[in-house]
């Protein structure tokens, strides 16, 4: 008997087994019923085991849970220190602190000028605010995510007191450039290295390279104590002040001088217990950080060859970018008109976190009113603040805050093949992102 099938039962047989390996070749996107790219979570974070648990213990233990008695936060000091290359170092209750306490010792007074990049967290703002100081900002370069070192001469006014640039999520800005334009005009630079732990310029830790160096430890960052904050120096005369300043004034050379002080100043001083966690978490930084560094190089060698997708580079003299933030440009365009809030819906479907970042700082009401309040109108005459409404445009920083994509500093302490799966499932809403846009 013959049992050659039929031209039409052959293809009736055929077709599921022929939809099936297309499934399999082009699945569906998760946000369309397709199946999970990533069905377990990125790493945890923070990470703790037995030697934090000790070292808390220990300072539970020993009754000694404030600086001045006990000496964990004096042992963070001088290991942070010894790691960052830095002359000396000094714990602060927080990443803000150590900015304010850098603007006042450093000379920020009320009435003056401070440069400041709009594309950063709001403590760099902040504390110019508090200070009663102008924030004057200089655009964002978009493809670095970073200050735009070459728009900074031309913000400076005899009233600039102080630079302060961010090291954006662990990138390193231009430092050459805004090194040399603080030493041109006699301008001391503040690193806001908050979210830059062991990132490097030239081979040279960042921090150490402005006046000073000021680094969060919130418990988002690379180093996490909960809470803390550090300031590195090169000038042992500036670390006298600071270490004044945030201990109400009271000066470490005037142990002794009962009650008298050396300036005005705040209690911003760091706790026992963060000192310990601070001490325990640093046996895992320099691994973490080179974790993070190789997957997140990695990462951009598979995200660039994607058309629409453009991860932020590092200027020429990065020797180490940290990623805190993983952090490229996305064009809907490329991706069919696929908006930046459907591609991180269809991105989160798929088990991959991602984050639209910072909204525009410099245009926030806030500031606004800050500056139409009766202290700022008393110290900036009517004519400077309409100069700086006039001027404070940052059309690129603007157009960046569109298309930012931001992956957190954990999702890249797993294996190389975690930054596949990253790239992969980009490639799968790539692939059918006319029919998400759609959806
Ligand atoms: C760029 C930047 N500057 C300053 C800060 C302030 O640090 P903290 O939250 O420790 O006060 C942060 C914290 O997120 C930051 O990201």
């Amino acid at each position: 008997m013959k049992l050659t099938p039929s031209r039409r039962t052959f293809l009736a047989a055929a077709a599921p087994a022929c939809a099936a390996a297309q499934a399999v070749a082009n699945p569906k996107p998760a946000l369309l019923g397709g199946p999970k790219t990533r069905t377990t979570p990125f790493p945890d974070w923070p990470v703790a085991d037995a030697r934090e648990e000790r070292a808390l213990l220990d300072t539970l233990h020993s009754g000694k849970w404030f600086r001045g008695s006990g000496q964990n936060v004096k042992r963070f000091e001088e290991a942070y220190a010894q790691l960052t290359g830095a002359r000396q170092a000094l714990a602060t209750a927080n990443g803000t602190a150590a900015l304010f306490i850098s603007l006042n010792v450093l000379g920020v007074e009320p009435g003056d000028e401070v440069i400041v990049p709009p594309y950063t967290f709001i403590a760099t703002v902040n504390v110019v605010l508090r200070q009663h100081a102008l924030p004057v900002f200089v655009d964002t370069d978009p493809e670095s995510f970073q200050i735009d070192h070459r728009l900074v001469e031309r913000a400076i006014t005899p009233n600039t007191r102080a630079i302060m640039p961010v090291h954006l999520g662990g990138n390193v800005c231009q430092l050459d450039s805004l090194l040399a334009t603080a030493a041109k005009h006699k301008i001391p630079l503040i690193e806001d290295a908050c979210q830059a732990h062991l990132a490097e310029w030239r081979g040279r830790k960042v921090g150490t390279l402005g006046a000073t160096g000021c680094f969060s430890f919130q418990a988002s960052k690379n180093l996490n104590s909960g809470e803390g904050g550090a300031i590195l120096f090169q000038d042992e005369d500036l670390r006298e002040r600071a270490y004044a300043f945030h201990n109400n004034g009271s000066g470490l050379r005037m142990i002794g001088s009962n009650f008298s002080y050396a300036s005005s100043g705040a209690n911003l001083r760091l706790a026992e217990w963060q000192g310990a966690i601070l001490l325990a978490q640093m046996t895992r930084l320099q691994a973490q950080a080179k974790t993070r560094s190789e997957n997140g190089a990695y990462l951009t060698s598979l995200l660039k060859q994607i058309p629409g997708l453009s991860p932020a580079i590092h200027y020429e003299g990065t020797t180490n970018n940290a990623f805190h933030l993983y952090m490229f440009r996305y064009n809907s365009e490329a991706f069919s008109g696929l908006s930046r809030d459907q591609f991180l819906k269809a991105l989160a479907a798929e088990g991959i976190p991602g984050a639209s970042g910072y909204r525009p700082l410099n245009t926030q009401q806030f500031i606004k009113d800050s500056l139409a309040s009766r202290g700022f109108q008393r110290l900036f005459s009517a004519q400077r603040l309409k100069q700086w409404a006039e001027q404070n445009q940052c059309p690129a920083n603007d157009k960046l805050c569109t298309q930012a994509v931001w992956f957190t500093q954990n999702m890249l302490l797993g294996p190389k093949s975690d930054m596949d799966q990253i790239a992969g499932a980009i490639q799968k809403i790539k692939r059918n992102a006319a029919a998400l846009a759609k959806s």
